[in-house]
């Protein structure tokens, strides 16, 4: 069987597909205000995501995360959940969201077969949401979450971006918040990913910080990987008293890119092997053009064996990649 292979031994199993670089949010960490947006002409259309998609199965892939931008503003995810569901090789597919097209679309998601999403929330705090999302819409982001819960989804996971002078001080009500109404949640550090450059080595806080500051309130249990769980980005806990996990992501202090299995693709069908790449394949104008899937396959084989080792945020001659996180999809 053919796999996605690099040149570090490991294995790719688990791809990202954005639908969109749109978003009705403007996260501060993410995108600028006046984002111009790509034209809906160079979008792949959702055959020419299934078609790919069936492209990568054949290559191994049997984990599938939908991104953005903000997915839900994208007409019609519901269905192409539906139609991915329809392949038995892809034993897992999520979606990342903001939460706003929660309220409106949980049901529908949750009816064509989708079952884990990953909600995207930094604060509970509506100044700071207003600060950090440039929106004032935390209310919708919340009733979204509850739909969602309410319709059944499960695991709910909670993802927060930790930025230090933000972050610090709701770290522990953002834990309450998550174990009391069974959400799992996770820290991420803030990556060098945001479009303003306001990331500096003094902007993120460490897993580690926020994980000691939530054990000195609620006891945690380290959760001890194996199997798949080892590609897992982030490192698990679970509250001692009520069993519920929470998490952090650390990108930044404690890179997890020896264990990377994720590869990517644009809205607009570049292929990346890496947030942090900057360099993609194009491989939505060869489809275009016609080309036989065996030429996409072997651009997508070749571009995973030359995958780089890890990122180099850590390093001297770092560069920050041309497309910010809206663009390449989370
Ligand atoms: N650093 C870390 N995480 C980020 N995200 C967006 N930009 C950054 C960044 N610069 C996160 C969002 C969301 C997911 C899509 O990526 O908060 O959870
Ligand atoms: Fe939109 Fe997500 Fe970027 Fe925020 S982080 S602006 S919600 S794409």
């Amino acid at each position: 069987m053919k796999q996605l292979l690099d040149g570090f031994g490991r294995v790719h199993t688990n791809l990202r597909i954005s639908v969109t670089d749109v978003c009705n949010l403007r996260c501060i960490y993410c995108m600028p205000e006046d984002m111009v947006f790509i034209p809906d002409t160079s979008l792949m259309t959702y055959d020419e995501i299934i078609h790919f998609t069936r492209i990568f199965i054949g290559l191994g892939v049997n984990k599938l995360r939908i991104t953005g931008g903000e997915p839900l503003v994208r007409p019609g995810v519901p269905h192409l959940i539906k139609q991915l569901g329809q392949f038995d090789e892809l034993n897992d597919i999520s979606l990342t969201t903001n939460g706003i097209g929660l309220i409106t679309q949980a049901e529908a998601l949750y009816e064509a077969g989708l079952r884990r999403i990953n909600v995207s929330l930094d604060t509970l705090n509506e100044e700071k949401f207003e600060q950090m999302t440039r929106r004032k819409v935390l209310s919708r982001v919340l009733k979204g979450l509850k739909t969602a819960h309410e319709c059944g989804f499960n695991p709910i996971k909670v993802n927060a971006v930790a930025m230090r002078g933000f972050t610090d001080d709701e770290i522990v009500d953002l834990a309450t918040f998550a174990r009391e109404n069974n959400y799992q949640l996770r820290f991420i550090e803030f990556m060098p990913l945001d479009a303003d450059d306001i990331w500096g080595r003094n902007m993120f806080i460490p897993g580690k910080e926020i994980i000691d500051r939530i054990n000195n309130v609620y006891p945690l249990e380290q959760m001890h990987l194996n199997g798949d769980a080892i590609s897992d980005t982030a490192q698990r806990y679970r509250f001692a008293d009520n069993g519920n996990e929470v998490g952090v992501i650390p990108s930044v202090s404690e890179p997890f890119c020896d264990n990377c299995n994720r590869i990517r693709l644009t809205a607009d069908g570049k292929f990346r092997t890496c947030l942090f790449s900057i360099t993609e394949i194009d491989l939505l104008t060869p489809l275009r053009q016609g080309a036989d899937d065996v030429v996409i396959e072997n651009l997508i084989i070749d571009a995973v064996a030359k995958k780089e080792a890890g990122h180099k945020i850590n390093a001297a001659d770092f560069v920050k990649p041309e497309r910010n996180m809206s663009r390449i999809g989370g």
